[in-house]
């Protein structure tokens, strides 16, 4: 039995955005659906923070449409504000408040009530592990911290979509790896999450969906995977085994689906003549010729790559 299709969350429809001459964003069509972690990628100029502002209602779109959770951002922009948390790039915080109180402040801003405000700020510092510093007052919070309490402050109202502008910029690796984890425990409680980056490797294990975008224009959406294959025609398995990997080599390629094989440091890399071809056969033939395989797997083409190959680098 097919399980129903995820609800869409997002549905964008040639978004387009100019400022004078500059088309800032031209006709993106994209859609994100319930649950995704969803990362957006683009080099600097390529329209990522002027389509989260234009989803977040900051920002008024000059052509196209886009949809969340079923409401329009510019006619229902009301009824959108509640259900997103909008971290943007750049935001100021309030040096000279507690953590606490800055927190209670925007949660009376979206109007939750005195009586809950207490355990709601104290659930959002122990989401994102600030609670041990919730009477230190920000200014003397460090950078990642304050990058978390950011993160606190859009969670506040308990938004089912979460658009995360470089939420991770600026922060050393421990932090970044920490935020990140923050953003798995997001989406395993049911939040759809869009989040933009330049850190393409980190967004590769984290992010179930991507979409490139370069100019103001969708290069690719879809899974990481899909973004890889779209580079190259041809599937590469590595295989390691204990042994003469030259007669392994020679094993395999009598086979007429390898179209290469070469022996790169302690392993055999092996290159099939397509992504369609089934790879299971490569260690059969191996244990059948006698081969003692200890190791047997897909090549990973890094995002960084992928990003590298279809854009051409091109700024605005
Ligand atoms: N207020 C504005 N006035 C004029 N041009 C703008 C304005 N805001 C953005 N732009 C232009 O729109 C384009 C897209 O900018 P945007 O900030 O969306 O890019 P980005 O992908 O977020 O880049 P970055 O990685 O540097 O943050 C850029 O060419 C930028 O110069
Ligand atoms: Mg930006």
């Amino acid at each position: 039995m097919n399980s129903a299709p995820p609800a869409v969350a997002i549905q964008t429809n040639g978004l387009t955005r100019v400022y004078g001459n500059l088309i800032a964003l031209g006709g993106l069509t994209l859609t994100v659906h319930q649950g995704d972690l969803f990362g957006f990628i683009g080099s600097n100029g390529a329209g990522k923070t002027t389509t989260l502002r234009i989803l977040a209602t900051f920002l008024v779109p000059s052509a196209g449409s886009a949809v969340v959770f079923g409401h329009d951002v510019v006619r229902d922009a009301d009824a959108v504000r509640h259900i997103i948390g909008y971290m943007p790039d750049f935001f100021g915080v309030y040096k000279d408040m507690e953590v606490t109180e800055y927190l209670d402040f925007f949660g009376a801003c979206y109007r939750i009530p005195a009586t809950q405000r207490e355990k709601t700020v104290a659930d959002v510092l122990e989401l994102v592990g600030l609670t041990e510093k919730r009477g230190t007052l920000i200014g003397a919070l460090s950078r990642g911290m304050q990058q978390r309490l950011g993160l606190a402050r859009v969670l506040i109202h308990d938004p089912k979509l979460l658009l995360l502008d470089e939420p991770a910029s600026g922060l050393d690796p421990r932090a970044r790896i920490e935020m990140m984890a923050i953003l798995q425990e997001l989406q395993r409680m049911g939040k759809t999450i869009i989040i933009s980056s330049h850190i393409l490797s980190e967004l590769q294990t984290l992010c179930n969906r991507v979409a490139i975008i370069e100019k103001g224009k969708l290069i690719y959406s879809g899974p990481v995977q899909g973004a890889q294959q779209q580079i190259s025609d041809s599937a590469v398995f590595w295989v390691r085994i204990r042994g003469d990997h030259q007669g392994a080599a020679k094993c395999l390629a009598a086979h007429a689906d390898i179209v290469g094989t070469e022996y790169v440091e302690d392993r055999l890399k092996v290159t099939l003549s397509s992504h369609e071809v089934d790879p299971s056969f490569i260690p059969e033939l191996l244990i059948q010729g006698g081969f003692r395989l200890v190791e047997f797997y897909e090549d990973e083409v890094g995002l960084e790559k992928v990003f590298m190959h279809v854009t051409k680098g091109e700024t605005q």
